[in-house]
């Protein structure tokens, strides 16, 4: 049995996430940088991946490469046995009913530009209204910015509060028979809330509109369900799931998929090609046109693996006890506060210190071995309601540890010693 087999049967449950072997599982972690072991805290914008995904890609590319649903070729059924496998991974992991409901894309920024040039072009006009949220991250804006430009739609914003929680009495007030699309995000990028999104994708349907979640903060942190949560369409990516880069999903519901016209042309996505007229491929081809990334939803299919053999309930529940204590240990920091303070939080703690820069923050935690993401984070509109230049951010993966918490304090702690005029 090979490591990677090996870390595929061990018992999901909470009592028994043995930490120690999942850091065995991340070759990546077990490193120095600026001569100190790494502490790795930059999830939320890429996790790492497990021995059990890089051995796939690499026996991909060592025995299976071949272009998919196009040769007759014993490498090419391979493939494409392998890609189809994954997109019923996925259709399994998020609950969907349907493999023609799971579309491979790029990833959610894709996602969601294909929702809003495919179902938007064709379903939202002038005068429609467009319903976000002030926390979104810039690739859940602008798609719809440009789809406001394109059609004279108007684009209507749900306010946050001091918390980083959503005003739901604002949202109740801006949903009108003219919002067509409510487009929200599960988990903030830059605040680490937990939206309530079963409770808005009701309401809004209830107005008569469309629901987009994005789900890329989220699916790697909690179970999602996209039938119990019956959005109509969830976008998320694969590398914050521990799968490789380039790869992400779109879930629809099958009926607005049918009914959606593609979003790029080229091979694959289509069934028949003259001068004259093409006709479309069947779901979910009709959204994949190109050769799309094989060994990427390969890959993807391995995460997801990794993380139900894993259990997602025993990855929560580390992570919600590393965010507890990471909380508690910054809040006893002098001039640390922290931005994002919701009820319901995953993951992620942003902060800014006295009158220190974030980036001059993230500088030195880098120089002491600790990745964290400082800036903007692509959500400015947060920023913006904070008053804020950016903070930094540390996020939680399932690999994290207390251990790791002390040493990104104690850096912290240091980085303001240097940094602070107070
Ligand atoms: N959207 C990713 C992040 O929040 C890149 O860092």
């Amino acid at each position: 049995m090979t490591h990677a087999e090996a870390s595929l049967h061990r018992a999901p449950d909470a009592q028994s996430f043995d930490i120690d072997r999942v850091r065995a599982d991340f070759p990546i972690l077990h490193q120095e940088v600026h001569g100190r072991l790494l502490v790795y805290l930059d999830n939320g914008a890429t996790t790492q991946k497990p021995v059990s995904v890089i051995e796939t890609l690499e026996r991909y590319y060592y025995l299976d490469n071949a272009n998919v649903h196009r040769g007759l070729h014993e490498l090419s059924e391979r493939a494409t046995r392998a890609f189809e496998a994954a997109r019923e991974k996925v259709r399994n992991f998020i609950h969907a009913s349907e493999v023609q409901e799971i579309v491979f894309v790029r990833g959610t920024t894709e996602a969601i530009n294909l929702v809003a040039q495919s179902y938007g072009r064709r379903n939202i006009r002038e005068g429609d209204e467009i319903l976000i949220t002030q926390m979104e991250h810039h690739s859940n804006i602008v798609p719809w910015q440009l789809l406001c430009e394109q059609t004279g739609a108007v684009l209507r914003i749900v306010p946050m509060s001091e918390r980083g929680e959503l005003v739901l009495e604002e949202f109740d007030r801006l949903l009108n028979e003219r919002t067509k699309m409510v487009a929200v995000t599960h988990v903030s990028n830059a605040l680490g809330s937990i939206n309530p999104i079963k409770t808005l994708i009701r309401r809004a349907h209830d107005a008569g509109a469309v629901v987009l979640v994005d789900g890329a903060q989220a699916v790697a942190h909690i179970q999602v369900d996209v039938r119990d949560l019956d959005c109509d369409f969830y976008a998320f990516s694969g590398h914050k799931l521990y799968a490789p880069t380039g790869i992400g999903v779109l879930y629809g519901k099958q009926a607005l998929l049918e009914a959606m016209p593609p979003y790029q042309g080229g091979g694959e996505m289509i069934e028949r090609v003259t001068f004259e007229k093409t006709t479309y491929n069947a779901l979910p081809y009709k959204f994949e046109a190109g050769t799309p990334n094989i060994s990427g939803a390969i890959g993807l299919g391995s995460a997801i693996d990794y993380v139900k053999a894993m259990g997602l309930g025993a990855i929560s529940a580390h992570e919600r006890s590393i965010l507890q204590y990471a909380t508690q240990r910054a809040l006893e920091v002098p001039g640390l506060r922290i931005i994002g303070t919701a009820s319901l939080k995953c993951s992620i703690l942003s902060f800014v210190i006295d009158d220190v820069h974030p980036s001059d923050v993230g500088t030195i935690l880098d120089q002491l071995g600790v990745a964290v993401r400082a800036g903007h984070h692509c959500a400015m509109p947060v920023m913006q309601y904070f008053n804020l230049p950016g903070t930094a951010r540390a996020s939680i993966g399932m690999y994290n540890t207390r251990d790791d918490v002390d040493r990104f304090i104690d850096a912290v702690v240091r980085a303001k010693h240097m940094l602070s005029k107070q």
